[in-house]
């Protein structure tokens, strides 16, 4: 949800700049822009559309260009045109701003600004920021002037920062200080890496790790001032803090295409190596226990738990779904699974014993992050299942289990998502162990988890097979994923795979719920996808196959290895390696994924950006 970055240092910015932006284009892709500081000037330049098209505007860099700041953009406010790209410039044009975020008292502000003649060029609620500043910068007279060493620009961008409502990371620079780069954060992620004699701040690190390894993660309400001679950082209340250096744990081959044509492919063939990096040291099959280092604390209060409350977006809700049905089964614990954006706005129940369970690959959604701290303030105690070591989730939360895949890029979520079902699944069997499932169950769950990533092979395997069904396929309008029981949140991730990339409408139903209205959708040739695995449900799908041929449908049918007898009811077949029933989704969702990237690349869209989304949602 827009990407920024900034450099200084001895090198010349501007290739740093789009360098750093193509890797965060994954976050915004709408417009971009980047802002050089040259000779006491700001030089802007900024377009609609991809980073490509910013990158033809742009002359040769100049080595001397040391100091720069760049923004990929998911509009939020203001269309995407040109004059809403960032960097924006205050009315002086002294300062320039990237944000990422969202100013909600921005009106008010303008308003004031107004009145103060500055002048506004844009819709955004970014330019606010660079004219409170740039106003703050030029009129500091009968004001608690700059004290000793600290100079007028960071003062500016420091009281700046106290009239602001809302969220942001951010980036700013001044045209008077070329050797100075200031960055602040709220809501939204801002990390500073620290190379030799070179600072690059970013929103995320795969931005970062191509010039150091070395970073600061700031919290919320916190800046950084970087100068050539060196750099300090402090809460915008101006209290000076010390921040650890942290080491950024991926190489950069995690992040590149390693001759895959999209990130997509790549994150969905990477899962068993993923899923082993998940599971990796946590499964002790000689004890028959898992070992979860990040919650070891809290296993005593989780055992005891009455209630668990699980909340998520997107893709993540759906694993969330499915680890409510874990929960349910293996460990007998009454589990909710809610989005984060209702539950934030109701005034949810929580009692005493209620663990609160936050999933999320990024680890930035706003919707998540605001419902943790809805539930926190009401006393639970809550626990993150997060990808993005050190992200806002991870910090808010009292004690978490990182997903361990690496850095996922592709907009449409894969690999997270069956780490995020590994690790709930984890969860429940270790929790059940505790509570009353029999140590022979659990060794048996621990030991069909620890294959499941030799079976997810067996699955890409049949890749090829499964583009032909696309190719029969995807030129048809409207789908209907089905499932049952565990595979019945399966059919709502397979359709909104397919919704996302190929823009195909598509809807993901629990397959009994069919008869009570989406059935009349069906018509001739239309594409129903059933997962029909062998499972306690399994006759009861069959029958759900057979009112969607009885009406014409086309199906698509996932089923379990050998089972000869289902292959009557299906149009197109795709096999899964049988495992029990509550380990089937890890598997059951892959052909999905490769279907949907299948129909997207078939339809020519743009599988790794598809329109109008971005891979982390920081705005409500
Ligand atoms: C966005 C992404 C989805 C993702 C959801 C939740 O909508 O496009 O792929 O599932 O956010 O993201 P999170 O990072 O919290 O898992």
């Amino acid at each position: 949800m827009c990407g920024i970055v900034a450099y200084l240092g001895k090198k010349a910015a501007q290739p740093i700049l789009i360098e750093g932006l193509k890797r965060l284009e994954y976050r915004g892709y709408d417009s971009a822009g980047v802002g050089l500081i040259q000779g006491g000037d700001i030089k802007i330049i900024k377009s609609s559309g991809r980073i490509s098209v910013l990158e033809e505007m742009l002359d040769e860099p100049n080595s001397g260009d040391v100091l720069g700041i760049g923004h990929t953009r998911w509009a939020t406010h203001g269309e995407p045109n040109t004059a809403n790209a960032h960097p924006h410039l205050d009315y002086t044009g002294k300062i320039a701003v990237v944000h990422n975020g969202i100013i909600e008292n921005y009106n008010t502000l303008k308003t004031w600004l107004i009145s103060k003649d500055c002048k506004f060029k844009s819709d955004t609620d970014t330019e606010v920021i660079a004219n409170l500043i740039g106003y703050l910068y030029s009129n500091t007279e009968g004001k608690d002037s700059p004290s000793d060493g600290q100079n007028r620009f960071e003062w500016a961008v420091q009281h700046a920062l106290n009239e602001l409502v809302g969220t942001y990371g951010l980036a700013v620079v001044c045209a008077d200080f070329p050797d100075m780069l200031i960055g602040a954060k709220k809501g939204s992620p801002l990390i500073l890496g620290l190379g030799d004699n070179e600072f690059v701040i970013a929103s995320d690190a795969s931005a970062i790790v191509e010039h150091t390894t070395q970073a600061i993660y700031l919290a919320d309400n916190e800046m950084v001032t970087a100068s050539s001679k060196g750099f300090h950082t402090k809460t915008i209340d101006n209290i000076e803090i010390h921040k650890e250096l942290k080491q950024i744990e991926f190489s950069l081959d995690a992040i590149e295409l390693n001759g895959f044509s999209h990130y997509m492919l790549k994150e969905i063939c990477e899962q068993p190596k993923a899923l082993k990096m998940c599971l990796g040291g946590r499964l002790d099959l000689r004890d028959g226990r898992i070992v979860l280092g990040g919650i070891g604390k809290y296993w005593r209060e989780i055992t005891r738990a009455k209630r668990v409350v699980i909340n998520a977006c997107g893709t993540a809700w759906h694993a969330g779904l499915i680890g409510e049905f874990l929960l349910e089964q293996l460990a007998r614990i009454n589990t909710e699974t809610e989005y984060a954006s209702e539950f934030r706005y109701r005034n949810p129940v929580i009692e005493d014993g209620t663990i609160v369970i936050a999933v999320s690959q990024s680890g930035e959604t706003a919707d998540t992050l605001a419902a943790i701290e809805q539930a926190r303030e009401r006393g639970a105690t809550v626990l993150g299942i997060v990808n993005v070591v050190g992200s806002s989730i991870a910090r808010s939360t009292d004690a978490g289990v990182y997903l361990r895949v690496g850095p996922e890029i592709g907009v449409a979520s894969t690999k997270a998502f069956t780490a995020q079902v590994a690790v709930l699944a984890m969860l429940a069997i270790e929790l059940g162990r505790r509570r009353h499932l029999s140590n022979e169950s659990a060794r048996f769950y621990i030991e069909e988890l620890s294959k499941i990533p030799e079976k997810i092979e067996k699955v890409l395997a049949q890749s090829e097979d499964i583009k032909k069904i696309a190719e029969a396929t995807c030129q048809r309008e409207n789908w209907l994923f089905l499932g049952r029981g565990f595979n019945y949140p399966v059919a709502l991730e397979g359709a909104l795979k397919l919704k996302e990339i190929s823009y195909i409408h598509a809807e993901g139903l629990p397959a009994a719920e069919m008869k009570h209205g989406p059935i009349a959708l069906i018509t001739d040739g239309m594409p129903a996808v059933f997962i029909a695995t062998r499972c306690s449900q399994y006759e009861k799908i069959i029958g759900n196959i057979e009112e969607v041929r009885a009406r014409g449908g086309k199906t698509i049918v996932v089923a379990s290895e050998g089972d000869e007898d289902i292959k009557k009811y299906a149009d197109h077949l795709i096999t899964v390696p049988q495992v029990p029933e509550e380990l089937q989704p890890m598997l059951t969702v892959i052909p999905l994924q490769i279907l949907a990237y299948h129909a997207a690349v078939l339809r020519g869209h743009d599988v790794d950006k598809p329109r109008n989304l971005a891979k982390s949602v920081t705005v409500e």
